[in-house]
């Protein structure tokens, strides 16, 4: 699959692709998660479909250990049947109103990711548009927020991967991240 666009820094690139996240290879894809792990609909209804039921196993261990994962935090399983490694479980604010914190929660679920990509030794790395479906934040918004968030975080780190994409549903959703990516790398030039 083509990238949409991809910008290059230090040597590390961030892309766009549209497309179904559980076709696309990486080390480690991101998955749009609730805070209970018990999988749903959208990305995570795919990524549960497309990887086969040790997913699900694997969150059921992890909530037994700690209950339940907090918004703006992600958790790490195996990707079963996927074309990757490991799933990077993040869950995403509930958009309420745009002043209860949600764009800092969203900007925390793409640090988590990035950390714990960084920390498995993952080169590659697939994003989904977090929260941006079932629980309403706008598309706009979102994407500045995922674009700069994962953006400086490559520039800041080095144990980070090579390659970050995020894989979008829709041309709604592949504008948005093109225009905030585009505006992002003239910030840098
Ligand atoms: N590949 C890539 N992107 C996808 C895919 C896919 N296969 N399926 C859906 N998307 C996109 C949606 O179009 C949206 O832009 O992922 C984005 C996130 O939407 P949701 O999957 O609805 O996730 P979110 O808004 O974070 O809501 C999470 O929904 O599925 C439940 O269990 C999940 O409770 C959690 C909630």
């Amino acid at each position: 699959m083509e990238d949409l666009l991809s910008i290059s820094l230090d040597g590390r690139v961030l892309a766009l692709q549209a497309g179904d996240i559980t076709t696309v290879p990486a080390d480690a894809i991101g998955n749009a998660a609730n805070a209970a792990l018990r999988g749903g609909g959208g990305v995570d209804g795919a990524i549960h479909r497309a990887g086969g039921e040790s997913i699900q196993r694997e969150l059921d261990s992890i909530r037994s250990r700690i209950g339940r994962c907090p918004p703006g935090e992600a958790v790490v399983t195996g990707a079963g049947e996927l074309p990757a490694r490991w799933v990077l479980h993040a869950v995403g604010p509930v958009y309420r109103d745009g002043r209860s914190g949600e764009a800092a929660t969203l900007a925390s679920c793409y640090e988590a990711c990035l950390r714990l990509a960084g920390d498995l030794g993952a080169r590659s790395l697939t994003l989904p548009a977090i929260s941006t479906g079932v629980y309403g934040y706008p598309i706009e918004q979102a994407a500045e927020i995922a674009v700069g968030t994962v953006g400086r975080g490559l520039a800041d780190s080095e144990k980070l991967p090579e390659r970050v994409c995020f894989v979008l549903f829709g041309d709604v959703a592949c504008e948005a991240f093109r225009r905030a990516a585009l505006a992002w790398a003239e910030e840098l030039a």
